[in-house]
């Protein structure tokens, strides 16, 4: 797939979260290895804190379709919604918890995950692997000397 059928896939992920609190509506896709793509988008909750991001919820898909330690490539995008579009100027990275949670895929894939990261009217875009997104960065491994 290319980057911009990535982006493309973000982009209408983002169109079905559920993001009537802020209104800020992102969409995740995450390519396998071997090319295989799903999505996730941000569920908000009355309760705000409850909140689930939108790589959150891909990553989960991901481990369900062909495991973390299989992810190869992340795009991320999100906006406003209007007229069931997706608008936005500015580049969304992955905030800091969602970083956490790459990291770990990226860890048990070994690969430096590379995210890609669209503005919501998908006119620009940002790459970033995560090494540079977490730099010096608590995983896995990290838990060796764990009893
Ligand atoms: N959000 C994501 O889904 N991913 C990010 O990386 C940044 C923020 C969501 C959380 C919340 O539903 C909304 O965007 C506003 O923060």
């Amino acid at each position: 797939m290319t980057d911009a059928e990535l982006i493309a896939a973000a982009r209408a992920a983002a169109l079905e979260a559920y993001a009537p609190y802020s209104r800020f509506f992102v969409g995740c896709a995450i390519e396998s290895v071997d090319g295989r793509v799903v999505t996730g988008v941000n569920v908000e909750n009355a309760c705000y804190r409850l909140g689930v991001c939108a790589e959150q919820s891909a990553l989960s898909a991901a481990q369900l379709a062909f495991g973390l330690h299989n992810v190869a490539r992340i795009a991320v995008a999100g906006g406003n919604v209007q007229a069931g579009a997706l608008f936005g100027e500015s580049t969304v990275t992955p905030c800091g918890g969602c970083r956490q949670a790459i990291l770990e895929a990226a860890e048990l894939s070994g690969r430096d995950v590379e995210i890609i990261c669209s503005s919501g009217n998908g006119a620009s875009a940002d790459r970033h692997r995560i090494s540079t997104l977490v730099p010096h960065g608590f995983g896995p491994a990290n838990l060796k000397d764990a009893g």
